[in-house]
């Protein structure tokens, strides 16, 4: 994904529009490209405009084909995203690349976090080609195609959303892994797995409930979970304490260190937990 902030495409529709609306400050100061989708947040008093502002941005950016504008908050377990298209072409499915992989997505339909680029970049150069990795919800294989492409390693990628798993299996075609990737369509907690190595668990609602079914899966003598979670203001020490008690019920001593992803409302942040975890049987 590419985040575009600048003052360039913000003065350029102050130029375009700016006479016509009441508060020229309201126009949006940036947007998002997805392969060639641009997603565009827009203050709700301009929102009549946005069919206006959807074919500014067509023309300002080059790489563009479909403008989406969002209708309103990310809904439910499978985390479908809000937008209208207002301005381009309707067929919005693309293929974004980043790090080296080809993403196909729908990003009207699919959630592909811009703040996560940096941690799915970073993941991929822990993982060693020896091991066996579980992506609890891998989406259309955002951790799970650079892990796999990049390390090597074994992996197995579990979503409960079929069109993300529609467009994952083509991921694993178009980037050539499918000898070391495999994709489950399903709930995790009721795909058995034995003997992980390393567990990606990249969801953000209450994802700690899910902890258990990812220890059971871990290899005996430990491994490293890398657990994402919403923290609300100092939740962080209770988040903590429930993985140190949940990874003893399993056998397991957690050694944890915590890093923060984005921000992602007020008051709070997405972090996610690193759990190393050594057998204590
Ligand atoms: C917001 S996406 C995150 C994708 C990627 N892991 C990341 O962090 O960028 C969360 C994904 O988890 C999936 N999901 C939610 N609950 C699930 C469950 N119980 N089992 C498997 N997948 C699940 C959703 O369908 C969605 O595709």
């Amino acid at each position: 994904m590419i985040e575009v902030e600048s003052m360039k495409y913000y003065d350029f529709l102050v130029n375009a529009i700016g006479n016509s609306i009441e508060d020229p400050a309201k126009l949006p100061k940036g947007y998002q490209l997805i392969g060639h989708v641009v997603l565009l947040s827009i203050h709700p008093d301009l929102l009549p405009l946005a069919d206006v502002i959807g074919e500014l941005t067509l023309e300002f950016e080059s790489r563009s084909k479909s403008v989406g504008v969002r209708m309103g908050p990310t809904r439910g377990q499978k985390r479908i995203p809000n937008y209208k298209l207002v301005a381009g072409s309707k067929n919005t499915t693309t293929t974004h690349t980043e790090n080296g992989i080809e993403f196909k997505l729908n990003p009207m339909r699919i959630t592909f976090s811009r703040g996560n680029v940096n941690e799915r970049i970073f993941l991929s150069q822990q993982v060693s080609s020896d091991e066996h990795v579980v992506d609890m919800f891998a989406c259309v294989g955002q951790f799970s195609l650079p892990i796999a492409f990049h390390s090597g390693a074994n992996v197995l990628a579990i979503d409960i959303n079929d069109l993300a798993y529609d467009f994952l299996c083509q991921n694993i075609r178009m980037n050539e892994v499918h000898e070391n990737m495999t994709a489950v369509l399903g709930d995790c907690r009721d795909v058995t797995f034995r003997d992980a190595d390393r567990i990606v668990m990249g969801y953000l609602h209450d994802t700690v409930d899910y902890l258990p079914h990812a220890l059971n899966g871990l290899r005996f003598r430990g491994g490293i979970i890398h657990m994402h979670s919403l923290v609300h203001g100092n939740d962080e020490r209770k988040i903590r304490n429930t993985i140190i008690t949940e990874s003893s019920e399993y056998g397991f001593m957690a050694k944890i260190s915590s890093r923060p992803i984005k921000k992602y409302s007020p008051g709070v942040s997405h972090m996610v937990f690193d759990i190393n975890l050594d057998s204590n049987r």
